[in-house]
């Protein structure tokens, strides 16, 4: 992020610690409960968000070298995706175009051939048809051309894999963000750990949860509440995404720092919350990865990711506690987005309240409308 950004930011939040106060929207706003609980809403939110909008696969140190390959479960399927024999990414689906087996049932591995397990037809790193046993006799009508693996369009971006529907402006689509983006340097991190659970909650509760600091003194009591100030979180929208930003109790030295020394990291949370549902968490020596993936209308599974510069790979003690304090508040959120979705069955309420501290919630609102409406 440009300097000039980050003493914006910084001074911004100075004036709100004075002030007392946070970034208000100018009224209440009310969230239908039918938002996390109807089914047929959520098949659109699948076909028009999940099966088209850019999906992080994974994080690119994650293939490396040529062969290295992922097999990844997404809403489109299960997607291979490796560096082909010349280095070149590349995603297929994972489906034998003989009689559709999954092509490859590992979960990792280095491979410059995929064999199917059921009939050995063989394909290329680059997804070109190869072997065909007793191809001459038996499919005498076979197009080798046409049989390849069926690829999936893959961008490599913000060092991240991500797979996006054709119709879909890549660069378009996160405008606005890319500069501060490549500023994370994410391409030269690599993962340290990674959490993965099922919780049982709609996605959007989940999302919710990360837009606003409401709640910091009250559920991250005995966690990271302590460091943050009460109820104080700015927010900007970028097209469908957010950035939070949370001020750390540590605020105060930058009083006696020139401005040119201000680093926004060093004294806030900085948080992207990508959409539809990638969130980075921007700690002053690390980001979080949190991946989310809507499994049905009231389950989401999350994957915690603490991804580190390589070249401090080695502090693994240190990342150790870091990566066990983030989970440990996530999961303060996730238990939360799920006793919420537990009480929707009462009719209790039949709309959730947002408060004019908690605008981004209602703007996420619109923009999920936006897409599915
Ligand atoms: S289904 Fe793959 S070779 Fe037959
Ligand atoms: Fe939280």
């Amino acid at each position: 992020m440009q300097q000039k950004e980050q003493v914006a930011l910084l001074r911004k939040c100075l004036e709100l610690v004075v002030a007392g106060s946070t970034q208000l929207g100018e009224r209440q706003g009310f969230s239908p409960i039918s938002r996390y609980q109807d089914v047929a809403g959520f098949e659109r939110e699948i076909e028009r968000l999940f099966r088209r909008l850019p999906v992080p696969l994974v994080h690119a140190s994650k293939i490396p070298g040529s062969g290295d390959f992922r097999v990844v479960e997404t809403h489109r399927g299960s997607i291979l995706v490796t560096r082909d024999d010349q280095g070149k990414v590349r995603a297929f689906h994972n489906v034998c175009r003989h009689r559709g087996t999954q092509l490859v049932n590992e979960d990792r591995g280095c491979a410059q051939r995929f064999v199917c397990p059921y009939h050995a037809w063989t394909y290329s790193s680059q997804g070109q048809l190869v072997g065909v046993p007793h191809g001459d006799s038996c499919f005498p009508e076979l197009d080798r051309e046409q049989s390849g693996l069926v690829p999936v369009r893959v961008e490599q971006r913000f060092g991240f894999l991500w797979a996006v529907a054709d119709d879909i402006r890549f660069e378009e689509y996160f405008a606005g963000l890319e500069v501060e983006l490549d500023g994370l340097g994410l391409e030269s991190h690599q993962v340290f750990a990674e959490d993965r659970h099922l919780w049982r909650s709609n996605w959007k509760l989940v999302a919710e949860g990360g837009l606003e600091s409401y709640h910091f003194r009250q559920a991250h009591k005995a966690t990271i509440a302590p460091y943050f100030y009460d109820n104080l979180s700015i927010y900007d929208q970028f097209g469908p995404h957010f950035r939070s930003v949370l001020p750390k109790r540590n605020l105060d030295e930058l009083k006696s720092l020139p401005e040119d020394e201000w680093r926004l990291r060093d004294y806030t949370h900085l948080t992207y919350a990508l959409f539809p549902m990638m969130t980075l968490l921007v700690q002053a020596d690390h980001v979080v990865w949190v991946h989310a993936k809507p499994l049905a209308v009231d389950q989401t599974e999350i994957a915690v990711i603490t991804l580190v510069p390589s070249s401090e790979a080695d502090r693994k003690d240190y990342w150790r506690t870091n990566h066990d304090i983030t989970t440990a508040t996530l999961k303060e959120d996730f238990a939360l987005a799920e006793s919420i979705q537990k009480g929707l069955v009462s009719g209790a309420n039949q709309a959730l309240t947002f408060g004019r501290n908690e605008a981004a919630l209602p703007a996420l609102q619109q923009v999920v409308e936006s897409y599915t409406c």
